[in-house]
């Protein structure tokens, strides 16, 4: 089974090394030897491994064109020209396997309905890295009727909270760490800013409710606004942050979101460390499942990969199976019409009654306040936290509204969901 691989980066080299280093080991599982024959790269002035040189190829055309290469997978990243290859590749009646989350949230259905009989498009590791997510949602849990899903599904936010929790410094200091490891997007303002977790709760809540999501309309917060002071006052509060994607089924039709969240500890994603990730499932008859392994690097994503070309190359062998990626768009209900509770960080003006203006607003907008504090830890007298009971987005907006008028205020600084579950 020949096979050939477009992109030689973090996830592809591994994928490359493991391919040629396992050989024995796939063909005992296949009854056949995989060979990456030919490898699609951009740069024609980098440097590659001495074994892979020979492969080297700066043409598309090399790979599309030939016969002989059944597999193709996408390992490069962003929409294009990733997207043009992948289409190319499946009317050339090739598989298709890729990591590529864009891709897939934005183009799915269609590429999904391109593959030739025989012909599979894969993308496990385009969600949670080496977890075996989307598998388990087409197949295993296929019988149940899914409620909700939720989690961690960045682990390079999440490697950049804990790296905050645990040794303190900037984000800007814990984004290069994570970048130097490989957890990164080649555009890091897609982890940050949740673009790339808004991509994959697109991807999973699609698979498991039916209907189409379309990225655009999932609300989303990122990372960006957090400092040490707000991953401090979590701590002080008995709680962490993490960057939570969630998408439950309502009888209106789905809600869907991605927001740094204050986590209890002791539940159990607070408890997600580095770039692992963490994926609970809520369904019938089934009941709860949590999903939890690496989410990001190379090694991780490059078991969830080869797991896709292996599964495609035995179809390919036996009959291929199409997987059904669904084409309508699934009906949304925006996130606000359930209570939540809210973490903010406001400086003030070092008044007397800037305190007393501040829960005038938050009174005045009919929102309870269940914790307000004023530690020097936050950066001075005058910068305190609240943690709001739950309520709906449209009085906290009101609140906020006229906090932003208030002469007592100089900043809000931060604000962050402070519970898991919808009250
Ligand atoms: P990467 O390290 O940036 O590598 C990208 C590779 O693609 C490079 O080898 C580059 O070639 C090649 N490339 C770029 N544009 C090309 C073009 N037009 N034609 C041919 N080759 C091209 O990326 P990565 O981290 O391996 O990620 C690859 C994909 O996996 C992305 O979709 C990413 O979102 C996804 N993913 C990554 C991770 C992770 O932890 N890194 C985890 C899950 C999924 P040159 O070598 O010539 O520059
Ligand atoms: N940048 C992504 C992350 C890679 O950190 O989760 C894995 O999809």
């Amino acid at each position: 089974m020949r096979i050939a691989v477009v992109g030689l980066g973090t996830v592809g080299r591994h994928v490359v090394e493991a391919l040629d280093g396992e050989r024995e080991l796939f063909r005992s599982r296949l009854g056949e030897d995989v060979e990456v024959s030919r490898i699609l790269v951009r740069d024609q002035h980098k440097q590659r491994p001495v074994g892979m040189q020979s492969r080297i190829t700066f043409v598309a055309e090399d790979i599309l064109g030939d016969p002989d290469i059944e597999i193709v997978v996408e390992l490069v990243g962003g929409f294009e020209p990733a997207r043009s290859l992948i289409e190319a590749a499946l009317r050339a009646g090739k598989s298709v396997v890729t990591a590529n989350k864009e891709v897939v949230a934005r183009s799915g259905p269609l590429l999904s309905l391109t593959a030739q009989p025989g012909a599979d498009f894969l993308f496990e590791a385009a969600v949670a890295g080496g977890i075996p997510i989307i598998r388990s949602l087409q197949e295993s849990l296929a019988g149940n009727r899914l409620k909700a899903i939720y989690g961690i599904v960045n682990g390079t936010t999440n490697y950049i909270l804990c790296r905050m929790q645990q040794q303190g410094g900037s984000l800007e200091e814990a984004l290069e760490e994570a970048t130097r490891l490989g957890y990164a997007e080649a555009e890091p303002g897609d982890d940050l800013d949740a673009v790339d977790a808004v991509r994959k709760i697109a991807i999973l809540a699609s698979l498991a409710f039916g209907g189409w999501v379309d990225v655009d309309a999932v609300a989303k917060e990122g990372i960006r606004g957090l400092s040490e002071l707000d991953v401090a006052e979590a701590r002080s509060l008995g709680g962490v942050i993490k960057l939570i994607a969630r998408a439950e089924a309502t009888p209106d039709g789905l809600t869907l979101g991605v927001s740094p969240t204050l986590i209890p500890l002791g539940h159990p994603l607070a408890d997600v460390q580095g770039a692992q990730n963490a994926i609970y499932v809520r369904g019938e008859p089934i009941g709860e499942l949590i999903f939890q392994g690496p989410g990001a690097g190379g090694p991780a994503t490059s078991s969830a990969v080869i797991g896709d070309i292996i599964d495609a190359a035995r179809s390919r062998r036996v009959g291929g199976r199409s997987v059904a990626l669904p084409r309508e768009p699934a009906p949304l209900v925006p996130l606000g019409q359930h209570a939540h509770s809210y973490y903010l960080r406001l400086r003030l003006r070092d008044e007397p009654d800037a305190l007393a203006r501040v829960a005038q607003a938050f009174a005045a907008a009919g929102v309870a306040l269940r914790s307000v504090r004023q530690p020097m830890h936050l950066g001075g007298p005058a910068t305190i936290s609240l943690v709001t009971a739950p309520t709906r987005r449209a009085r906290l907006e009101e609140a906020r509204l006229a906090l932003r008028h208030s002469p007592a205020v100089l900043a809000e600084e931060s604000l962050i969901l402070a519970e898991l579950d919808p009250a």
